[in-house]
């Protein structure tokens, strides 16, 4: 029969992969607690129109890439394509803002957008987030931004580099962005179809298209920065002072504008040489207007999101921590079995991976097993081993002829013996 495969764009995590990214989402956790931020988990189903409201109906992702469909009751769902929409949804929701008046939340988890798959794009991939709301001041740009360089940092991700750029304000952009479509209209002809769709719906959009007519025009073209208002202007000075004070090296960016409609004033990306055409680790900035625009109060707010399996492609190579020892048992005969099973529930209770072959083949065959399996320690216990109330310890990494590659220890002595040896859970 013709195998089912997997949806094209989707991977599987498989066992031999989930121990490094259990341990990259635990590193990420615990560098957000220290930071003060808590995890706040969320549907990955949401309404439709949450992501249309917030992201922008003009945007790839809610005009191509949204996975939506109409629920049993006609209601019209879509797969979260990122997390800030859900959070900010769940803020207003629980009115948060009631109970305190800066909140720090993170939050991990996959997202999914109808991408062309590619190496470090996908169509289910996965995120960590960091949103915090409640505060105007560009202190909060410099915290979220320090975060985001201390994630990557304690992964040991080197060679990134951070771009910042300013888009203004709900007082200073609509000049701005008037004074770019009249420089693009008068450079219309050099601009891809999209484009020149893009100067009637989302005109900053074309400062970023790959395109190389684009590219070019873009280059010319008025920079966000120097149509600011004053008060835009000194937020995104005093984000750069801030980010000088703690030596955070960065470069502006004219054409960076994001592809999410939500954003005002500072945004940012992590980028990376290593990743080839996908080249964003994170990827943030502020939003002031998106609470009041999901029906909330008036919060101002900044945040960012990293890009999970971009980082594992850039981990890959590097030499992850070990994980803990394993412990093998092997048994030969009914008897010698059943002796073996409280005892394996003894040391799996202390702590210890303890594991064995269930088949109860030859002890030939389980100490083979054992070999594969890659075990630090196997314990034997034949007929020998049961008289005597002891078992045979045999050490994997020991010398051949050491006196610690096999030695036979007294049942009740076992377990303190390996609980000083070996890395335990
Ligand atoms: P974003 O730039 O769309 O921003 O995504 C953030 C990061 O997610 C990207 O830099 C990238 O690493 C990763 N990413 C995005 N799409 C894919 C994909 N198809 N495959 C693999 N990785 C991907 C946001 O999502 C905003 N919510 C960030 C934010 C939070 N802004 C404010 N708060």
């Amino acid at each position: 029969m013709e195998p089912i495969r997997i949806i094209r764009g989707m991977r599987d995590i498989l066992p031999e992969q989930s121990a490094a990214w259990r341990w990259m989402e635990s590193q990420l956790s615990s560098v957000c607690a220290r930071f003060g931020y808590a995890e706040i988990r969320t549907p990955i189903l949401e309404q439709s129109e949450l992501f249309a409201r917030s992201i922008g109906t003009e945007t790839d992702i809610v005009a191509k890439e949204m996975y939506s469909f109409s629920d049993r009751d006609g209601s019209q769902l879509t797969l979260r394509p990122e997390g800030t929409a859900s959070a900010v949804r769940a803020y207003i929701e629980n009115h948060v803002e009631r109970s305190e008046p800066v909140s720090r939340w993170y939050y991990m988890g996959p997202m999914f957008r109808h991408e062309r798959p590619q190496k470090g794009r996908y169509r289910q991939f996965h995120q960590v987030g960091a949103e915090l709301l409640g505060a105007e001041g560009p202190a909060a740009d410099v915290e979220l931004i320090d975060l985001m360089v201390e994630l990557a940092a304690s992964l040991g991700l080197s060679g990134c580099s951070l771009e910042l750029n300013s888009l203004g304000c709900p007082a200073c952009r609509p000049a701005y962005r008037e004074s770019l479509v009249a420089y693009l209209r008068t450079r219309e002809d050099s601009l891809c179809e999209d484009c020149q769709r893009r100067l009637a719906t989302n005109p900053l959009r074309v400062l970023d298209c790959k395109q190389e007519g684009c590219a070019r025009v873009a280059d010319g073209a008025p920079h966000t920065l120097d149509g600011l208002c004053a008060a835009c202007r000194d937020h995104f000075d005093a984000v750069r002072a801030g980010l000088e004070a703690l030596s955070i090296a960065h470069r502006v960016n004219h054409r960076m504008v994001r592809g999410l409609d939500y954003y005002t004033r500072t945004t940012f990306e992590l980028l990376s040489g290593e990743l080839g055409a996908q080249n964003a680790v994170a990827a943030g900035g502020r939003y002031d207007g998106l609470v009041e625009a999901l029906g909330g109060p008036e919060v101002p707010a900044v945040g960012f999101a990293a890009g999970l399996d971009r980082i594992m492609l850039m981990l890959s190579g590097s030499r992850l921590p070990a994980g803990p020892d394993l412990v093998f048992v092997a048994t030969r005969g009914q008897a010698a079995w059943e002796a073996s099973l409280g005892m394996v529930q003894g040391l799996r209770r202390r702590g210890l991976c303890v594991t064995s072959d269930v088949r109860l083949g030859s002890l030939k065959s389980q100490m083979k097993r054992a070999d594969k399996a890659g075990a630090r320690f196997v314990l034997l216990i034949g007929d020998e081993e049961l008289e005597a109330g002891t078992v045979t310890v045999k050490d994997m990494t020991a010398a051949t002829d050491s006196a610690a590659k096999q030695r036979s220890v007294p049942l009740d002595e076992l377990a303190e013996l390996l609980a000083g040896e070996v890395r335990s859970r």
